[in-house]
């Protein structure tokens, strides 16, 4: 039955502020997708891994995710995980590892059809690897026979060596390419040699070892900017390991375009100057982008065409609601001491030389080395060169000067 009403069909908020969430367009990341290609197709003779590291909100996960799309797309078994504190344990570490290649069996099992050789790799590689996840559980004394007890326990770095080798067979018997191990969030794991806790350097030993023996395996690490130092400081030669992609904010025109190009799918007229006055605003960081798109697309009804009035009226309001969302709650969470550091090194900008701050605090070298080793553990700050202590966090300086001086605004 014709009713004679036309329904509109309102289009939905396009912009995704979040976490990893897919952006409606990903902006600015061609050069280092088509990159991960060529890695990926030169292994296993020419073995590059992966180190992508950026400040908050960048697009680190959003980018990797399109790693880990791309690999599978090329018949790749992708593995990802999000590491945390308690993996700074060895064990722990080495247990996730393990859980890891257990899991890049079963992935294959479940969705390759097998011959019977590629069935009995997985059924070699399920064995092996439940039989170590027991063993690093520690409970492998109750279970192994008598005479395997005399043996002594192999050293961590074979144990996962065997561990994913046995995975990748498994995976390449049924015909697909290898693994790519894909770590998210990898900053929060760091050796320490006062524990004898050296989890990184188990993981980069065990990969170098592998890769030098031809096994398809490719390591993705990502994280804040600490992720490089963490690394070198577990092995020298972790530089020559990883190819490192630098994540930053988005080259002109594509910080425009992460605003302008999902409007136009939607539909929603606007105000070129609205889209050049939000790229300056947001310096092109995609979360920023993201969020100030989001607020401004309800801040008038559909489908009135957004204008940059719109936008300058909004914009106090827009900002109160960024501090209140990204980063108040990182401010709350540091000490009265640790919050005259960061005000120091805002009032220089987003960096700072070393020099200055610790002249500031009037605290020792020492006393403040150890001050910015706390706020890097807490995501903060970070050193992106001798010397230089700056915001891990876009923009945290403009909030914090934003905060001091609210009429500025
Ligand atoms: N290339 C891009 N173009 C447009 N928007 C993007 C792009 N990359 C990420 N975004 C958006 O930016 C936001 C942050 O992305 P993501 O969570 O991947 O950042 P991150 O670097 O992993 O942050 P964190 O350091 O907090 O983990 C998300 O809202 C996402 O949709
Ligand atoms: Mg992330």
């Amino acid at each position: 039955m014709n009713t004679g009403i036309r329904i509109h069909s309102v289009p939905r908020n396009p912009f995704r502020p979040g976490m990893g969430l897919e952006p409606p367009y990903l902006a600015d990341r061609c050069d280092q997708l088509e990159r991960f290609g060529r890695f990926l197709d030169g292994l296993p003779d020419f073995p590059r891994n992966v180190r992508l590291t950026g400040l908050r909100g960048v697009g680190k996960t959003v980018l990797l995710q399109r790693y880990a799309g791309t690999a599978m797309e090329r018949g790749w078994v992708v593995v990802s995980r999000e590491w945390s504190e308690h993996l700074r344990d060895e064990r722990a570490f080495a247990l996730a590892l393990v859980a890891d290649c257990r899991q890049a069996a079963e992935q294959t099992a479940r969705t390759r059809r097998l011959k019977a050789a590629a069935a009995s790799a997985i059924d070699r590689a399920l064995d092996l690897l439940g039989s170590l996840s027991v063993s690093l559980a520690g409970i492998t004394v109750a279970l192994r026979s008598p005479s395997h007890q005399r043996e002594p326990t192999p050293a961590l770095e074979d144990q996962l060596f065997d561990a994913v080798v046995s995975a990748c067979r498994g995976v390449t018997a049924a015909g697909g390419s290898g693994i790519v191990l894909c770590y998210d969030e990898a900053h929060i794991v760091r050796d320490s040699v006062a524990t004898l806790q050296l989890p990184l350097s188990t993981l980069l030993a065990v990969t170098a070892r592998l890769q030098r023996e031809g096994v398809p395996l490719m390591l993705v690490v990502c994280g804040l900017p600490t992720l490089t130092e963490n690394l070198a400081r577990a092995k020298s030669y972790s530089e020559r390991m990883f190819q490192a992609e630098e994540l930053d904010r988005l080259r002109s025109p594509e910080d425009v375009h992460a605003f302008t190009l999902p409007l136009q799918t939607a539909g929603r007229r606007h105000d070129p100057a609205l889209a050049k006055a939000m790229a300056a605003d947001s310096r092109g960081y995609p979360f920023f982008i993201q969020f100030f798109g989001a607020l401004l697309w309800e801040s008038s009804a559909w489908p009135s065409p957004l204008t940059e009035s719109d936008y300058h009226h909004s914009r106090p309001a827009m900002l109160a609601a960024l501090d209140r969302a990204f980063f108040d709650a990182r401010l709350a969470r540091t000490s009265a001491v640790e919050r005259r550091l960061l005000q120091t090194i805002a009032s220089c900008g987003e960096t700072a030389p070393l020099k200055q701050v610790i002249g500031a605090l009037r605290m020792s070298n020492g006393a403040t080395q150890r001050l910015i080793y706390r706020l890097a553990d807490k995501g903060l700050v970070y050193r992106p060169e001798r010397g230089v202590v700056a915001f891990a966090v876009p923009l945290f300086g403009e909030y914090l000067r934003r905060r001091a001086h609210p009429e500025r605004g």
